[in-house]
């Protein structure tokens, strides 16, 4: 019978055939030991010289790394296996014999891996990396989906920057300029005038010039909006959802976090209440941690990962100087050089994971936004239009899928995080 590799501990004892790949092999006098991958899980084949033809033993012997094999035999539990079974091998046929498989057990640089990324996916710390990342999403998607939000997409060719227009990707559009989409945000905000509770999940793209251990030009984000919801709800509603998403991944990915070798203690500490900081507060915290920043000016990568570290848990800084925010903030009220945002810090040095916060819903104050920025006011009718029909307070996050899963697996880099990154540097493979 054919079966996956996690399947073996339901067939103890019986025969069963499994396709796979050639992970490891070693030899020791008449036993051959094949490592064999199907994705699901690694198994121990044991080839016995007295259980197969000598050729079969002889070819056995001498495969190379990543063949790839049909290989029948019984299943035997065996404790000393991580698995707790092996397969006792009656035949084996090699459907592809690998040659001189470029990835070999010694250390390899990370310029290499990444050039090598199409086949360094089929390594066992890439296997727990993107069960992490497919678990972060999957809580990601549920949080939202029991909770009344209707799922969103966003567009990904636009016709305007959301965050900026340093850093977006020009496209041609049928001889139009476009834009690949920075966020879903603005189309959310329709979608929360019209379903109340809305989230998207997709690519985003930044045309970003720098090289850091936080940024990819091509990421993933999901994003909620709320109508009706202000700052106070936003800094919950993303409190809550953290809390929520760690959890589950923690408890889903128990045996893939232990691979990485992530001590788990720091995330069991992600509960509520989060610390918050106002920005003025946080300024007093840098300036004492010898890391001055001048009123007005956006936190780096440096002064996030000072911050992040001071906590034990996410820290939610909020309403920042609006000058180093984007266009679509709402001002605070109580202070006009303030914008109604927040950013969620991730502990232990990892820096931001979420931004958002209140938007703008006057009509006026909106349009002279804009215009402030510098941004073409006719790109924006559409969204200006919002505020005419029943402008309401609302509010919502993104969270980069990428910088989570660094975060959770304990990586230094969000490189390892996506399948294929794209980076500065780097559009293959
Ligand atoms: O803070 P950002 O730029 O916020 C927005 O795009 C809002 N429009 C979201 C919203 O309110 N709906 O990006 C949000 C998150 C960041 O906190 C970070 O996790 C991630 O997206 N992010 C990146 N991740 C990887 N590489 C990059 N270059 C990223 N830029 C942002
Ligand atoms: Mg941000």
């Amino acid at each position: 019978m054919r079966v996956y590799v996690d399947e073996v501990r339901r067939h103890d004892g019986a025969e069963v055939a499994l396709r796979g790949w050639l992970y490891h092999r070693r030899s020791s006098g008449k036993l051959h030991f094949l490592l064999v991958r199907d994705g699901t899980g690694t198994i121990q084949c044991v080839v016995f010289a007295k259980d197969v033809p000598p050729e079969l033993f002889e070819r056995a012997g001498r495969l190379p790394q990543e063949s790839a094999l049909e290989v029948t035999g019984t299943v035997q539990a065996d404790a000393r296996s991580p698995l707790g079974y092996e397969l006792a091998v009656r035949d084996l046929r090699v459907v592809q014999e690998a040659q001189d498989y470029p990835i070999t057990p010694k250390d390899h640089g990370p310029a290499f891996l990444l050039d090598h990324r199409h086949l360094w996916l089929r390594s066992s710390r890439q296997h727990a990396i993107m069960r992490v990342r497919a678990s972060v999403v999957r809580a990601c998607r549920d949080y939202f989906d029991r909770r009344g939000f209707t799922l969103l997409d966003a567009p990904i060719f636009t016709p305007a920057a959301c965050e900026g227009t340093t850093t977006l990707f020009a496209v041609d559009y049928f001889g139009t300029p476009a834009y690949l989409t920075q966020s879903g945000q603005l189309y959310m905000e329709a979608g929360a005038m019209a379903f109340g509770k809305v989230y998207c999940f997709g690519p985003t793209f930044r045309a970003e010039k720098s090289k850091t251990r936080r940024h990819l030009t091509e990421f993933w984000m999901i994003e909620p909006e709320v109508a009706f919801a202000d700052l106070d709800d936003d800094m919950a509603l993303a409190e809550d959802f953290l809390v929520e998403v760690v959890g589950r991944v923690v408890e889903e990915r128990r045996t893939e976090l232990a691979f990485l070798e992530r001590d788990t203690a720091p995330l069991a500490r992600v509960q509520k209440p989060f610390p918050r900081l106002r920005y003025d507060q946080a300024l007093a915290l840098l300036a004492a941690k010898g890391k001055p920043v001048a009123f007005g000016d956006d936190f780096g990568g440096d002064e996030e990962t000072v911050l992040s570290e001071h906590f034990d848990r996410p820290v939610l800084v909020h309403r920042y100087p609006a000058q180093c925010k984007a266009f679509y903030m709402k001002t605070d009220p109580a202070d006009s050089r303030l914008a109604l945002c927040v950013d969620v810090l991730a502990p232990e040095g990892y820096g931001e994971i979420v931004g958002g916060g209140q938007r703008e819903d006057d009509l006026a104050v909106l349009e002279s936004r804009i215009r402030a920025h510098g941004l073409p006011l006719d790109t924006f009718s559409w969204y200006v239009d919002l505020r005419r029909y029943g402008s309401v307070p609302h509010a919502g996050f993104g969270m980069g899928i990428e910088r989570m899963v660094a975060w959770l697996c304990g990586l230094h880099h969000v490189r390892e995080t996506i399948p294929f990154p794209r980076m500065l540097e780097r559009l293959t493979p």
